[in-house]
């Protein structure tokens, strides 16, 4: 007999970064999903400086049921709770084979995953999915996606300590690439979304028909701090407060890079350093995928609220860069409706993640 689909009612996205958890609750409508509550809550105290090593995972667990608490949901009857997994230990990359058998492609997968993923073997878990099959050559394309055992363990202890019975764990490109796919309708082109974190910048190429690519650039909101705090000789909080007032610093704001090629690396601005690892991975795909119709930047996660960082970014890729509204789609109820925030992004992504 037929399984009886059950269907998902309501779902809640669970983004949990370095810096800050964000929660996404959602109900299911006809046609698509209605917002019933957010919320972004720091893991770190205010004010305290922090690294990413200071973040034990005891830290995490209370914050995530403290925020149960305060958004009033039971986790347990919640069916579809997804979170996802990020950094160093997870990778993603679409790769090319022959046309192979299903009983033969997860041991080849695997082997190829080992090839191309930069995760070591025995720990690896791996999964896939078959994007489609050239009609002319046969070949198939295919999504990989890796982590290790040791992270998924971890992660899965995090939400259980929280009150949260693990379900699905998405890898945050492929979330971050979801939130924006999922809420926007375009046909052609690349788009380039940055979700910039506190300790990393999440770099995914996305297009409908375009090579998807990800890749995780190791500065993110925090260096913003740390520059302000070298430069204008500020305490962490100090920094962290002027940062949110002012924004990006004037020099960066305008392009005086011509001038600054001569620095020494360590000179450059977080703002400099992460346009320019973009501007190396646009060249890569560009060798690679054989395409450069790059449309848009969008920005999301919390680095995306700097001021006069969209036009930056703009103006040093020369392609249209805005901030992401991941509300964009949702049914909005009356007190939210002119909320939105790039920050929840990935956890709007990870709570419309189909089934
Ligand atoms: N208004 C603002 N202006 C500038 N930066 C901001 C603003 N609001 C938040 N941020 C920065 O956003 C960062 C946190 O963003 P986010 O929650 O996306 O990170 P995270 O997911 O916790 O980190 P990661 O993805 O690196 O693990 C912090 O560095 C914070 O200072
Ligand atoms: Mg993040």
């Amino acid at each position: 007999m037929a399984k009886k689909k059950v269907k998902i009612k309501e779902s809640l996205g669970v983004d949990i970064g370095s810096h800050s958890i964000k929660m996404v609750h959602l109900k299911k409508i006809h046609e698509g999903f209605k917002l019933l509550n957010y919320e972004i809550k720091s893991t770190v105290p205010a004010g305290l400086e922090y690294t990413p090593s200071d973040l034990t995972p005891e830290r995490f667990a209370p914050v995530i049921s403290g925020m149960l608490k305060s958004l009033h949901i039971n986790p347990k009857k919640i069916k579809h709770i997804v979170s996802s997994l990020g950094g160093d230990s997870t990778s993603i990359k679409q790769i090319r084979t022959i046309f192979l058998p299903d009983e033969e492609l997860e041991s080849a997968l695997f082997f190829e995953a080992k090839k191309h993923l930069p995760i070591s073997g025995s720990e690896m878990l791996l999964d896939y999915q078959v994007l489609n099959v050239e009609e002319k050559t046969n070949n198939m394309n295919i999504l990989l996606a890796a982590t290790t055992r040791e992270l998924l363990t971890e992660h899965s202890h995090i939400l259980s300590d929280g009150g949260i019975t693990p379900g699905i764990v998405d890898i945050e490109s492929l979330a971050v690439a979801n939130s924006f796919a999922l809420n926007t309708f375009v046909e052609d082109g690349i788009y380039i979304i940055l979700n910039i974190g506190a300790h990393k910048t999440n770099m995914v190429i996305y297009g409908p028909k375009a090579k998807f690519f990800a890749r995780d650039i190791p500065w993110g909101g925090y260096n913003f701090t740390k520059d302000i705090m070298k430069e204008q000789n500020l305490s962490y909080e100090r920094a962290e407060e002027h940062k949110k007032e002012i924004g990006l610093k004037k020099e960066d704001a305008v392009n005086e890079s011509t001038d600054r090629i001569t620095l020494d690396i360590s000179e450059k601005s977080t703002a400099e350093q992460i346009t320019m690892e973009v501007k190396r991975s646009l060249r890569f795909y560009v060798k690679e995928a054989g395409n450069s119709d790059f449309r848009k930047v969008m920005l999301v996660g919390g680095g995306a609220k700097l001021i006069g960082f969209p036009e930056y970014v703009a103006d040093q890729l020369n392609i249209p860069t805005e901030i992401f509204n991941p509300f964009v789609n949702l049914e909005m109820p009356e007190k939210f409706k002119d909320k939105q925030d790039p920050q929840l992004a990935l956890a709007v992504g990870l709570a419309m993640r189909p089934e």
